[in-house]
């Protein structure tokens, strides 16, 4: 007998073998009785959860948020007050691939990030990049479904993105990012995170601030070229994944500094772009960065699935002194993901270990399938018996969004300075330099010239014309040789 723990069933009984079923003789048919069989083999089918629509090939890991300087004056929130330190949880991931896609595939990189503040969870599920491709959230299925396979063939298509993007011409800037370096970083250790939406800051005193989030990597940023990342696909899907475990494995605990811009709540109506737009950044010079605190990541996982594969970020789990904005694409994903969790891990997914706040819950929730969270009478609301009571104090912070409040369908109303060229054409022009502005065309010419069909691969060009006339021609050239 080894010294090895035994194994036991799931109800803790000892099994007799690991090797041999239960059968009727040696050569015999296989028993019924042979429960132990039976539960490994059906636990075994059941094995996976449907993976996420998007954002399914990932990875993460623990560590902490520790704010280091006073920004107070903006937000009350517990999570943001000075010399907090408060445990977190991020997920790093790609777009439109699979659970088992290259992690090195051309994508935006997602950045979900949880923190176990004293007053609840705060989700932050934010990406790698500033800015987004579209700016409702009515066009996000028909954004993702571009991305990911055509119905027929089950293929990825070219043509299929690139039809999709040049009919929304507010993608530019966001595909601009992405067919530049950064669009394939070497490592998520050498990415900056940003929440990416306007959000709202409210102080102690009730007073709101517009804020964007940017976590800049401590690590410097560093991308993998295309010939790089296509050759990594092949010889290791997984490199993102395994870079981040080895490093944090070998005491190298990757870090992120977060700033944060901040613009007073009476701005945005006369911003000269519409500051909710989440297509658009607010230039460094208008909202200068402020510094926040330190975010650690120290601790790998114990068990992928038990807390990456089943960890829930929702964008509207948001803490008091934080609140939401009247960006559109933020309140479609408001109401998204919890919806998205209920199918995909279960209505209790909260009772899971990694999804639960360090903060009580005193919710009248009730039962369901897998609940073992044990809650106790009154069961309703308004009772006689003591039960939880809802504080208006906490309203406050909801009543951020709504500076307009007609009922309609509509673009968002046009400040003076918003178009959807100008930035992405800045970014070109100014922030790219000489060898970089020649990667990029090199990328787009070689994404365009996948099986792009005649008339898209026009638009493609006019698109590009209207980003910056000179790199539109130059990508023209090589495409159309
Ligand atoms: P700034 O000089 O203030 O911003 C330039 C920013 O560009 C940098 O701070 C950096 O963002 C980012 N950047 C630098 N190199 C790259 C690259 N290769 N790929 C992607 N981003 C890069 O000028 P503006 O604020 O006037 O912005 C000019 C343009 O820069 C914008 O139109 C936008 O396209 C882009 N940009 C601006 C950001 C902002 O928050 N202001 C953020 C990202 C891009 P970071 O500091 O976050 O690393
Ligand atoms: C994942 C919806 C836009 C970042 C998801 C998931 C859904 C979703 C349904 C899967 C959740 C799950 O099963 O766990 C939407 C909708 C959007 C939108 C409807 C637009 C209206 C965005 C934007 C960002 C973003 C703009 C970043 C700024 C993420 C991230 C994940 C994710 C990081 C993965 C979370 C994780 O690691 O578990 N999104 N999304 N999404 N989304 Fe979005």
């Amino acid at each position: 007998m080894s010294s090895a723990r035994p194994t036991t069933t799931n109800a803790g009984i000892r099994v007799a073998s690991d090797d041999h079923s239960l059968t009727a003789g040696p050569n015999g048919p296989v028993l019924l009785q042979d429960h132990y069989l039976i539960e490994k083999n059906a636990q075994f089918n059941r094995e996976r959860v449907p993976e996420r629509v998007v954002h399914a090939k990932g990875g993460g890991a623990f560590g902490f948020f520790e704010v280091t300087e006073d920004v107070s004056q903006f937000t009350r929130a517990a999570v943001f007050q000075p010399g907090t330190r408060t445990d977190t949880l991020v997920r790093y991931s790609s777009v439109a691939g699979e659970l088992g896609s290259p992690d090195t595939w051309r994508d935006p990189r997602g950045t979900a990030m949880k923190f176990y503040t004293s007053e609840g969870n705060y989700d932050l599920v934010g990406n790698n990049t500033p800015v987004f491709f579209i700016r409702d959230a009515i066009k996000f299925p028909d954004f993702i479904r571009s991305q990911k396979r055509r119905a027929d063939n089950h293929l990825r298509d070219h043509d299929m993105q690139w039809d999709f993007w040049s009919r929304c011409p507010e993608s530019a800037h966001q595909v601009t990012w992405l067919m530049g370096d950064r669009g394939i970083p070497r490592t998520w250790r050498n990415m900056n995170m940003y929440g990416s939406h306007t959000y709202s800051w409210i102080n102690g005193a009730g007073e709101k601030f517009w804020v964007k989030y940017h976590f800049k990597t401590d690590q410097g940023h560093d991308f993998l070229t295309q010939e790089e990342a296509s050759r990594l696909a092949g010889e290791d899907a997984d490199h993102h994944i395994r870079d981040l475990w080895t490093a944090i494995k070998s005491g190298e605990h990757p870090s992120w500094t977060l700033h944060v811009q901040v613009m007073p709540f009476e701005d945005a109506a006369d911003y000269r772009f519409n500051p909710f737009d989440l297509t658009k950044v607010w230039p460094h010079g208008d909202y200068p960065l402020i510094e926040v605190g330190r975010f650690v990541l120290n601790r790998n996982p114990d068990n992928y699935f038990a807390q990456i594969e089943q960890a829930a970020f929702e964008p509207s789990n948001m803490v008091p002194g934080v609140g939401a904005s009247p960006d559109k694409m933020l309140q479609g994903r408001l109401f998204s993901y919890p919806d998205a969790h209920r199918y995909r891990i279960g209505t209790n997914y909260t009772d899971l270990p990694v999804n639960q706040p360090i903060a009580p819950v005193n919710s009248y929730s009730k039962d369901g399938a897998m609940r073992f969270s044990i809650g106790s009478d009154p069961v309703y609301v308004p009772n006689s018996y003591d039960g939880p009571r809802a504080d208006p104090a906490y309203g406050n912070d909801d009543s951020a969004a709504g500076i307009e409040h007609e009922v309609i369908r509509s673009a968002y109303r046009l400040h003076s300075e918003d178009d959807d060229f100008g930035q992405p054409g800045a970014m070109v022009r100014n922030v790219f330099n000489d060898a970089e502005r020649a990667r990029f065309v090199d990328n787009v010419a070689g994404h365009l010239s996948g099986g792009v069909s005649k008339p898209v691969l026009e638009r493609a060009l006019d698109y590009w014309r209207s980003v910056d006339k000179d790199t539109g021609d130059k990508i023209a050239a090589k495409v159309q040789g």
